[in-house]
Parts: C-alpha cells; sequence; structure tokens
C-alpha cells in the first residue's frame, strides 16, 4: 500500500476505542480498520456485546472490553417476525438501549483510569448504528468517528429518507409490480422504485425510519464519517456526500479496508478451507461461487430453485451453504440439499457451511458470483475482478445490485420474484463468451481498486488524514 506513513510515534501514543455492530458484515470492516489503524501505532481497545462476541485470541494485542446488557435478549435469527429486516431493525434498537448504561459505566472507569495508561484515548470509532453509544462518548467528552459499513450511495439514501416518504416512495407499496418496480426514482438516480427496501408493516415502517433518522444524527453530529469505499468506485455519491455533510463532519473514503489491513479474520463462522484445495485443482476461470452473505434467507422453494439451478448450469460451482439460510430448514445445519441433487450435480460441486471468501474470491479457478451484493461481498468481488450475478435480499442490497448492473456493469441482474429454473440457468450465459464485456469491465474495476491503495491513491491519502486527524484527537 502506498502511504505517505504517517504512524503514531513514541512519545504521541494513542488509543483508539472501536464499537462494531455485532453482524459479521459490520464486524468484518471495524476489525479490518482495526488493523489497519495498530499498524500506524494506536493502540486498540474493542467494545463489544455479548452476542456475536469476537474472538480475542486472534486479535492478542488489542484490549476487549464486554459491555453486558444484550445477554438473554432476543436476537434477530429468534426474533419471531417472519421478516428479516424487521427483526434486525428491532434488535439494533434493543442493542442501543441495552447497551447504555453497562458502556456509560465502562467507558467513564477507562477515562477515569487513562491517567495510569500510557496512551491517551483519541476517539472513539462506532457503528453509525450504535447512536447511543456515540451520543453516550461525546456526554463524556470523547471525540466520535462513525464507521458506516456500507456504500456512500447507501448514505444517501438514508439522508434522503424523509424527501422519499414525502414523495410517496416510501413506504414501499405491499402490491408490486414489474412497472412500478422498474419506475425510476427520479430525484435518487440510479435507483428504481424496486430498489427502496421495503418495511412489511406499518410498524416496521416507524422502526426503520428510526434507526434511518438516529444513524443519521450520528454521523451529523460526530467528528468525521469513515466510509468502506473508493473515489474511482463511487466519486458522484462522495462529492456529493462531501457538499451535504457540515463541515466539522470530515469524510474519510479509506476503502477497499480489507486490501489495507493486515487483519487476522474476524469471522465467526469457521471457515472451511477446504474448498480452497478443491479451487486449486479446477482451470481458470470455470467456477461459479454462490453466497448470500450472513444475513439474508430464501425460501424452501426458491432453495430448491436455485439448487435446481446451479445444477443445471453445467458449471462447476462453490456453494455457501450456512446454518438458516432457509428458516426453519436445517434445525442448526445447513438445509439438506434436494433428493437427487448429487447425482445431477455429479462431481462439480462442493458445498461448504463458511468459505474463506476474500480467498475464494481472489483464486484464479473462479470465474464469476452468485451473490446476494452485501456491501463486503460486493467490494470484495470488485477488487478481485469477479463480474456477479445478483440476486439481492434486503436492505442495501438491492441498491448495491442497482449500481452493478447499471453503473459499473460488472454484472446482471437475477431478475426478481420466484427463481425459475430457467434464469438461474442463465449463470451460463455469465461465464460464457457472451460475457466478455462483464469480464472487461470486472478487470477494470480491478485496476481502479489497486490504483485507490497505491501510492498516492485515493484511499491511500484518505488513510493518511485519517491517522493524523486522530493523532490530533484527545479526550
Ligand atoms: C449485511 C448487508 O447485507 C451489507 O450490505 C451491510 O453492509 C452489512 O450487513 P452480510 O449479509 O453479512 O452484510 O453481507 P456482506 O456485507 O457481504 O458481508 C459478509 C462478509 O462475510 C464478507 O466480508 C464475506 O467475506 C464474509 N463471508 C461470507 C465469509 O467470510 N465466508 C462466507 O462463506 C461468506
Amino acid at each position: 500500500m502506498g502511504s505517505t506513513g504517517a504512524t503514531a510515534t513514541a512519545d504521541d501514543l494513542r488509543r483508539v476505542l472501536l464499537f462494531p455492530l455485532p453482524y459479521q458484515g459490520h464486524i468484518n470492516p471495524m476489525f479490518q480498520l482495526a488493523g489497519l489503524l495498530h499498524s500506524r501505532g494506536f493502540a486498540i481497545t474493542v467494545f463489544h456485546t455479548h452476542f456475536n462476541a469476537p474472538d480475542a485470541s486472534r486479535h492478542p494485542d488489542y484490549h476487549f472490553v464486554p459491555v453486558p446488557g444484550d445477554g438473554g435478549m432476543p436476537t434477530p435469527a429468534g426474533d419471531s417476525s417472519p421478516d428479516t429486516v424487521q427483526a434486525t431493525v428491532k434488535h439494533v434498537l434493543a442493542v442501543n438501549r441495552a447497551c447504555e448504561a453497562p458502556f456509560r459505566e465502562l467507558l467513564a472507569g477507562l477515562l477515569a483510569r487513562q491517567p495510569e495508561r500510557e496512551e491517551d484515548v483519541a476517539c472513539l470509532v462506532a457503528d453509525a448504528h450504535l447512536m447511543t453509544m456515540l451520543d453516550v462518548a461525546r456526554e463524556l467528552g470523547v471525540p466520535t468517528m462513525a464507521l458506516r459499513t456500507s456504500s456512500a450511495a447507501r448514505f444517501r439514501f438514508f439522508t434522503a429518507f424523509p424527501m422519499l416518504c414525502d414523495k410517496g416512495y416510501l413506504p414501499a407499496r405491499q402490491e408490486s409490480s414489474s412497472e412500478l418496480d422498474d419506475a425510476p426514482v427520479v430525484e435518487l438516480p440510479p435507483y428504481r422504485v424496486g430498489d427502496l427496501p421495503s418495511a412489511c408493516s406499518a410498524a416496521a415502517h416507524v422502526n426503520m425510519r428510526e434507526v434511518i433518522s438516529r444513524a443519521v444524527t450520528a454521523v451529523m453530529t460526530s467528528s468525521g464519517l469513515i466510509l468502506n469505499t473508493f473515489d474511482a468506485l463511487e466519486s458522484d455519491e462522495l462529492a456529493s456526500l462531501r457538499r451535504d455533510l457540515p463541515t466539522a463532519v470530515p469524510l474519510f473514503d479509506v476503502g477497499p479496508l480489507h486490501k489495507l489491513s493486515p487483519a487476522a479474520s474476524s469471522s465467526l463462522l469457521r471457515q472451511d478451507r477446504g474448498c480452497i484445495d478443491w479451487l486449486d485443482a479446477q482451470p481458470q476461470g470455470s467456477v461459479l461461487y454462490v453466497s448470500f452473505g450472513s444475513l439474508a434467507s430464501m425460501s424452501s422453494s426458491d432453495f430448491e430453485e436455485t439448487a435446481w439451478g446451479i445444477a443445471g448450469s453445467g458449471r462447476h460451482f462453490l456453494w455457501v451453504l450456512r446454518p438458516g439460510l432457509v428458516p426453519g430448514a436445517g434445525a442448526g445445519e445447513p438445509p439438506p440439499l434436494p433428493d437427487g441433487f448429487d447425482a445431477a450435480a455429479g462431481g462439480r460441486c462442493v458445498v461448504v457451511r463458511w468459505a474463506p471468501q476474500e480467498e475464494v474470491l481472489a483464486h484464479a479457478a473462479v470465474g464469476a458470483f452468485w451473490t446476494h451484493c452485501g456491501w463486503n461481498s460486493t467490494v470484495e468481488a470488485v477488487c478481485a475482478g469477479v463480474p456477479m450475478l445478483c440476486s439481492p435480499c434486503i436492505g442495501d442490497q438491492m441498491g448495491n445490485a442497482r449500481y452493478v448492473v447499471d453503473v459499473w456493469r460488472n454484472g446482471l441482474m437475477l431478475a426478481g420474484g420466484e427463481i425459475e429454473r430457467g434464469k438461474v440457468a442463465a449463470v451460463a450465459a455469465l461465464m460464457g463468451e457472451g460475457a466478455d464485456e462483464l469480464r472487461r469491465r470486472a478487470m477494470e474495476l480491478k485496476s481502479s481498486a489497486a490504483e485507490s491503495i497505491g501510492e498516492a491513491g485515493s484511499s491511500s491519502i484518505m488513510v493518511d488524514k485519517l491517522i493524523l486527524e486522530l493523532q490530533r484527537k484527545r479526550v
């Protein structure tokens, strides 16, 4: 990585406090940021919830502080709501409530003991969805920065949320039609109406509105916004955010974080490395990698169609089937594959519960990625130059897929609604000769990602600015 090499000096030691939201897609970028800051001389303290607690033994140099309060609280997986978004939004609000008092006590105690430590606390960097923790830190006189783990475009959508409600785009109508879904959101291109996240009830919409409004306030009242993106990927969106953010809130677009950070894995599930040996034996560009991230779920009928679709594509494939992918199926284990699947897929398939995804995407044998378009997965695929087949499920994923298909043009959309075997078999189109243009775009984006973290690259410059900003901060 190129940089001017700003690091903390021995007589200027600083400690950065971090607090990730306890979901895999939020924990990974926070630990990547931790690795980056640690490599530049900062001491690291990680506050964390009981739910999805990180494995401290993988990060012996960090100080871990468990924040009690959320133990025994229903988790998204244990919520009876059939709607993953609603369950997650409720859980985010509940985590904020439950951790407020214990976090206040722990942070006040840490500050009181500060003179005994050799480093000064510079700042709390918390996930923007931990808005209460950011408030608490500010009340105790600790400077704060917000890490948002999704795209710059997604934060523009957050800031536009009240306008979209006023204009009648939200809450999204329950009865959707392809004509309505395809209509442009004129005020927020390139989104289409069907890309806007829908809440399945009035109560869910109210909760979503609360989380979004408080997350925006948390950013606007912080002293910095950190985004896992880079200028060449989202230059218009970043420019627009820079115009809209208060001058006291500098924006640091320091992505792709996974490429900048020497961080040890922060995976909550054990990554099955056996699949790398299998990939080693496959021809270049021949394998379809299929994974839908850590939160998305699918109905059992969609699961079955997906299974037959990839079997019918005739390709070799590596499929991540994590427990919980099909709610109610598998009882803590991955959902069982349909009868006859093994015979149909022959020896062409490897199924794992969880893969070392960054390594898989960077492997020469992987030719395409069928993805839910979580932001981390999208950025990882961009950096690896792998074209995507997009089947977004929830939250920001529809918007991310829109950018892949219409703006970056490094992937295809799998049309919404029921997944049909015929369409899924069109996976072949993504990997066949007709996909040359997709592959060319994917390689162009890979180069621009590499440039951004190279000597004098946009993200390298931003990292240095972030380090200098943190060195200036002091409680
Ligand atoms: C969710 C949202 O979808 C995402 O857009 C948001 O920004 C964070 O929360 P998630 O569903 O987990 O995230 O998807 P994604 O953002 O892609 O993150 C998944 C992470 O898990 C990636 O870093 C990926 O490398 C990792 N992963 C995934 C594995 O390590 N192994 C796997 O088998 C699958």
